[in-house]
Formats: C-alpha cells, structure tokens, sequence
C-alpha cells in the first residue's frame, strides 16, 4: 500500500492502514476504499475522510485556545447567517457549446467553473462529443485543453479531422480539400479545421494534469477519462473507486478555484458496476447521460442532475460518417419511418418541453415457455406489466400464454406515463394481427387500474405536434382538447382505433 493513504469503509467510516475484503467494523464485504491522509486543512475542507483521527494529526493546531472556550456551544466561529433575500443573485453566464441539442439539456450552455460528468457505455459516441464541443468552443475564441488519458494524442487527431473533413459534415469543405493533395491538402485542412485548434494533453498523471491545467488555465476542459487518470498516491489501479473519487475531487478543486468549465468523461458498463461514474453524482453539478445503442445510429443525451437547469430535457443526435449530428426533425422522420402494420402506433410523446412523436410496436407470438417472455425496449418494463393487465381485465385483450415483445422505435426512451394507451394499442393491434384504422394512427395518455383513460401534461402540444406532421384524429383522454378524439376508457378507446368487426374477434395468438 501507498505511503500517506488509509483504507476507509464507505459505509461506517471505520478506518484501516491495510485493505481487507470484509470491514472489521460492519462487516460488509468490498467496501473499503483507498483515501489520502486527510491533512488538517484537507480535514476540514473535505467532509468525506475526515473524523475520527486515526492518524493522530489533524487534530492538533490549536487545540489549547478552543479547549475550555467552547463549552456546549462548540468552538467555532460565530457567523451570523444572511436572509436569502439578502443573498445577491448574478445571473447565470452560459457559453455556447456550438451544439444546439446539448446546450438545451445543459439548461442553457456550458457554465463558467461548472463540473459536467458525461456518462455513457463505450462506443457511444462521448469522444466525439466532447471534441466537437472544445472545437467549437475554440473557434469562439475560447482557450480549450482536451485531456486524453484514452487515446494517443494522435487517434484524437485522427477523429479531429474525421469530424469537420468529412463532405456529408461540410458539404463546403470537403470538394475542395478532395481536390488538394499531400502536404497542401494537411495545410488546408488545419487551416479550415477548428476541431484542430485545441490544445490535446496526452496524460495519465493526475499531477501532470493539474499542474498543466493551473498553467495553461483553460476556460474549458475536457477530461476522456476520468477512470484513466492515476492518483499515485494510492495505490489502487486507475479506475477504482477510491482512485476515480480522489481524480474528481482534485480536479474539482482547481477548477473552481480557477473558473475553469470541466467535462468529465465517464464510463459506464451495462450493469452500471463498474467503480466510476456513479460514486461522483453527488460532486458534480451535472450528470449527462449518453445513451443508444450502438448498432443503431440514434443516440440520445439526458441530464439526470442538473444545478443549473432542468432533469427533463433530451436531446437526440444521429451518428454519421462526420460526427454527431443534431436530429432536428425527429417526429419527421420517425413518423415517415412508422411502418403501419399491425402492432404498429405513433404516440405523442414529450421529452422534456419537447413534443416527439416516436413509434411503438408490439409483437405478440404464442410462446413455448411457461412462463411467456415479456421484453420492452425504450420503456419501464413494469409499465408494460401493468397495461397488459389493464388491456387483459378492461379490454377484453388477454395475453397470457403469449410473449409479447414492444419496442420504442430508434433507440429513444419514453418515461412517461402518456406511454400507456401507446402500448395498449400496439399490444392490442399485434395481438388481433390487423392494424389500426387511419393509420399511422396517434395517441396519448395514462391508463388507470379501472380502465379509464386519464389526462396527461402538454395535450395541445401533442395534439399540435401530431397535427403538423399529418396526424389527424389523434386518440386522448377527456380534456385534452380541440382536434382530439377524446375517449373516456381503454374500451372506448380499442373502439375508435380498431377496425369494426375485429374488435371483439379472440386473439390470434391465443387461438393458435
Ligand atoms: P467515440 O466518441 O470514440 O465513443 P466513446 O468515446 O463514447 O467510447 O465514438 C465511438 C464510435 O463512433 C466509433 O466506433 C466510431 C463512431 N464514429 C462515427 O461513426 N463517425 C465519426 O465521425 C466518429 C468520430 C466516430
Ligand atoms: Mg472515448
């Protein structure tokens, strides 16, 4: 083990010089975790590691004037606490990050000293963000540093020239470069590359980092990633939790003492396990979660915290050949894309502020096992648990010995509870094998345990969204509004979107 570290338990605080596999304290397994030494000063400035002295220091300083003065009152200082009225609010400044989808999630743009972590599974897409972001960053003017502890500075080159070069990116660009050759074209390209303007650190060494980032004192930093960087203080290997706490925590430090933005790039494995990104959430201001999935080329960017904007908003992004383009017209495209077979409904949905239409399909297929499959993607499975309830005891839609399948099409997420009549339908649809009249066909709205339809927020954004892209007639709860066809129950609803004479009909998968 590391000279100056200890091993502190996360979940009593018991402290150890050497790292064992179960806490002597509360015997919990694994829980250990590899800290500094906390100094006197570092005791009282970082919560965490400080308390019970186990090193004897940090308690010294002082101690001969506070003992006696303090009595029960303690023997701190005494501040007298401010109204917040008497608080003074400087708005908010905000820098552009050049990406449309991405300031909006980020409540605005980028905040001066803020700490952005950006979480996502490998392959996602996060180094392509990022390099974008400093890129345009740099051609506002701005000083930038991309820390890489991934890649060589090198690959990052490579990708730096992929984004902006490529003719789809800019269709400007990209001829007349094809025409220049060798070292002509190398220059061009420099030239005319902003995403080449940013200063790359290729470091592992926190150190080296913090002491390149206090002198060069960027206005923005990228650091790809925060798993790579090495405290070598401890001794647990780059990655761990202990390692990934103390990398954030210094760099945090700096970067709110010099006002420097920073985005910390953060793996996140499919179990969400792996040490790393999830024991930073409560330290930094924003966490961005980049999701999709990776043979599909739609990726989509939520806030899950955000001190300085809302958890609600979404942005969508496509990956292409030149980088990650913002998909402005996605209802558009995903309403174009609906493929108006059986099992197949457009719902309204809202992302955030944002009205989306997006297609929900369902299969539903006799199943061999006894206990059928249920498989949602882009939804709460145990929402899906629930409408099949409901559409079995209210609408006369019964699936048990049936794996039923339903899928939000193109990657993108719905968690809300407009959802319901959504899958309802689609389950409905696929389960009778015919497929909704007037098709592509609209809806929204919650179902309750009683079968009734109940009113979900932003009807007249919905109802105007599904309107401009050609839907008509689209199916809501009461008190939605003008242009819905309102219905009451799940049944009124099967009614109005079914095809008379199929309504009643069993269901295929049950007969077969
Ligand atoms: P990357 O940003 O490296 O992912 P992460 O940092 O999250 O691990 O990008 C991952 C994938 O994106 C990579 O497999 C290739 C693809 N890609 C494109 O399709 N087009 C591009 O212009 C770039 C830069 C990457
Ligand atoms: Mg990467």
């Amino acid at each position: 083990m590391a000279r100056g570290t200890i091993q502190i338990c996360s979940e009593c605080g018991f402290q150890t010089a050497q790292w064992l596999g179960q806490c002597p304290g509360c015997e919990a397994w694994n829980t250990l975790v590899e800290e500094r030494i906390p100094t006197a000063r570092g005791a009282m400035g970082r919560g965490g590691a400080s308390g019970n002295g186990v090193t004897g220091r940090g308690r010294g300083g002082g101690i001969g004037s506070a003992k006696g003065s303090g009595g029960a009152g303690g023997a701190g200082l005494r501040l007298a606490p401010r109204l917040l009225s008497e608080v003074g609010s400087t708005p908010v400044a905000r820098m552009s990050t050049g990406i449309g989808e991405l300031d909006r999630v980020l409540g605005g743009g980028l905040v001066p000293g803020s700490l952005v972590l950006l979480g996502g599974s490998p392959g996602i897409g996060k180094s392509t963000l990022t390099n974008m972001v400093l890129g345009n960053l740099a051609a506002a003017g701005q000083r930038t540093l991309y820390v890489s502890g991934e890649e060589s500075a090198e690959q990052v080159r490579l990708r730096a020239e992929r984004l902006v070069l490529n003719p789809a990116a800019d269709p400007g660009a990209g001829p007349t470069l094809a025409m220049l050759s060798g070292e002509n074209r190398a220059r061009a390209a420099e030239s005319l590359n902003p995403a080449l303007k940013v200063p790359i650190l290729a470091e592992t060494d926190l150190e080296t980092v913090l002491g390149t980032l206090a002198g060069e004192a960027p206005e923005v930093c990228v650091i790809d990633s925060v798993q790579t960087l090495n405290a070598a203080e401890l001794s647990g290997a780059p990655g761990s939790v202990g390692q990934v706490r103390e990398v954030a925590g210094r760099i945090m430090e700096l970067a709110k003492a010099r006002q420097i933005a920073v985005i910390l790039v953060g793996h996140v494995t499919k179990d969400g396990a792996l040490a790393g990104p999830r024991v930073l959430e409560h330290l930094v201001d924003c966490v961005l979660q980049f999701e999709g999935e990776r043979e599909r080329p739609y990726r989509e960017l939520r806030a899950l915290k955000n001190r300085f904007g809302s958890t609600n908003e979404a942005g969508l992004f496509e990956m292409r050949q030149g980088g990650l383009v913002e998909v402005l017209d996605a209802s558009a495209r995903f309403v174009a894309e609906a493929t108006r077979a059986p099992g197949s409904v457009v719902l309204a949905a809202m992302e955030g502020s944002r009205p989306l239409l997006v297609e929900v399909q369902a299969l539903v297929a006799p199943s061999e096992l006894e206990q059928p499959r249920r498989v949602v993607s882009g939804m709460d499975r145990n929402r899906l648990a629930l409408v099949l309830a409901i559409l079995g005891r209210h609408g006369r839609v019964g699936t048990a010995g049936a794996d039923v399948f339903v899928n939000v099409v193109g990657g993108v997420r719905v968690d809300e509870p407009g959802v319901d009549l959504a899958v309802a339908l689609a389950v409905a649809s696929a389960s009778r094998g015919v497929a909704l009249k007037g098709t592509p066909r609209a809806c929204f709205g919650e179902l309750g345990l009683t079968g009734e339809l109940r009113w979900v927020g932003h009807p007249e954004r919905r109802l105007e969204e599904a309107r401009k892209h050609g839907l008509r007639d689209t199916i809501a709860p009461p008190g939605s509004g003008a242009g819905a066809r309102e219905v009451g129950t799940l049944r009124d609803a099967l009614r109005a979107a079914l095809p008379a004479g199929e309504r009643d009909q069993r269901p295929l998968a049950v007969i077969s």
